[in-house]
């Protein structure tokens, strides 16, 4: 049974691109169910482009590169599951991969049987070398059926990118995640590109078929594949926390092997992560913020959580300070309500107490603040207004 939350894990493209290997994926699956990432919930690992040898075998399959993987496809499949971890793999709607691997094209089938016989949970299905004559829709459909007709549970993750209109397709696939944007880049410009980009298409997104907006940067430090500039650890916290607030998958990118104290800190933040894997899966909605705006504004969004808590995050992308408010009226808790907020701070989980009709507060360049928030009855006792810190 795959399930309805968005995705956690691991993937290899952002920091070691073509530069794959068994050694590599056992290390990772080693310090994933070791370091806390599993109790976290990341738990695939996907190995991404660049896998397989440049031809299919004599029976048409798909061949894992004997130098990379020596023992082949199911050893370290099998290595992946002995950590309690879940197996995913890559592979394209074209006559080739973005790499220039083979792709699945007209052998949709034959692929999902393959991948199945090894033991994959997940594929993530690309988009190069499209023959520009067949809808995408078609192809993806294909390999949706493909996957469901292959005797194993493989978790379906579209990545054409956002083109084609895809939000308006994909659900019917059979895709559990679909990429709603371009590559995301180690840089701030990229964050800010991709959220801002999301904006429109976050009615799309739903339990069961999230909105990827690509996998983290998180603790990538300018380094790898995609490594343009890399960010600071505040616009990381920021970059995650978005991610978290909007339901997009978690998949993280770094070398976790090499992870800082700060990387660490981030990606396991679990009050954060329990707002993304929320089982109810509702999307944000908008109170500060316009898809017609500058990417360098500041956006608040609040989502109702399973059990009553709201969850408001504040976000400035600008490189200016910014004095966001939040007026609970906005949110439904007005005066008739007979209901206060109790507010808890999630990016440093500390209490603030309990806040009435309003709070305001402040926010450095490029960072941001998340509030778990519990409704209570209105007594006559809280805070001011301002939340420092
Ligand atoms: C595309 C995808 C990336 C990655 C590469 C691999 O660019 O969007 O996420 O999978 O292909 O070649």
């Amino acid at each position: 049974m795959i399930k309805l939350t968005p995705p956690m894990g691991w993937n290899s493209w952002n920091t070691f691109g073509s530069e794959i290997d068994e050694k590599l994926i056992m290390e990772t699956a080693d310090v994933m169910a070791e370091s806390g990432l599993l109790e976290c919930g990341y738990d695939y690992l996907v190995i991404d482009d660049c896998w397989s040898l440049r031809k299919r075998d004599e029976n048409y399959k798909l061949v894992p590169d004997p130098e990379k993987f020596p023992h082949g496809m199911k050893y370290v499949a099998d290595y992946v599951h002995s950590k309690g971890l879940k197996f995913g793999m890559y592979s394209c709607d074209g006559y080739k991969t973005c790499a220039g691997f083979p792709s699945s094209y007209q052998y949709e089938f034959i692929d999902a049987e393959t991948f199945a016989s090894w033991g994959v949970d997940y594929l993530k299905y690309d988009n190069c070398y499209k023959p520009v004559t067949v809808p995408g829709k078609l192809l993806y459909h294909k390999m949706g059926l493909a996957l469901e007709n292959c005797g194993r549970d493989i978790m379906f993750s579209a990545c054409n990118w956002g083109v084609e209109n895809v939000q308006e397709w994909i659900k019917e696939t059979g895709a559990h995640l679909w990429r709603s944007t371009g590559d995301i880049h180690d840089n701030w410009e990229s964050i800010k590109d991709l959220t801002h980009q999301q904006i429109a298409l976050q009615p799309y997104n739903g339990l069961g078929c999230f909105n990827d907006m690509d996998m983290l940067v998180v603790g990538m430090n300018g380094k790898g594949n995609v490594g343009f500039g890399g960010c600071t650890y505040d616009e990381y916290r920021t970059h995650f926390a978005l991610w978290c607030l909007l339901n997009s998958p978690l998949m993280i990118g770094c070398d976790i092997r090499i992870m800082t104290p700060e990387t660490k800190a981030i990606l396991m933040n679990k009050e954060l992560i329990a707002i993304n894997q929320d089982p109810a899966g509702r999307q944000p909605c908008m109170l500060m913020g316009s898809k017609d705006g500058p990417k360098e504004q500041t956006y608040v969004w609040y989502k109702h959580l399973e059990g009553g808590d709201l969850a408001i995050g504040l976000f400035n992308m600008s490189d200016n300070p910014s004095y966001p408010w939040v007026g609970f009226e906005q949110l439904g808790v007005d005066h008739t309500s007979g209901k206060d907020l109790k507010i808890r701070d999630v990016m440093n989980q500390r209490d603030l107490g309990i806040y009435h009709d309003m709070f305001s507060t402040g926010l450095e360049p490029h960072c941001c603040k998340v509030f778990r928030c519990t409704l209570v009855p209105a007594d006559g006792n809280y805070n001011i207004s301002f939340i420092n810190g």
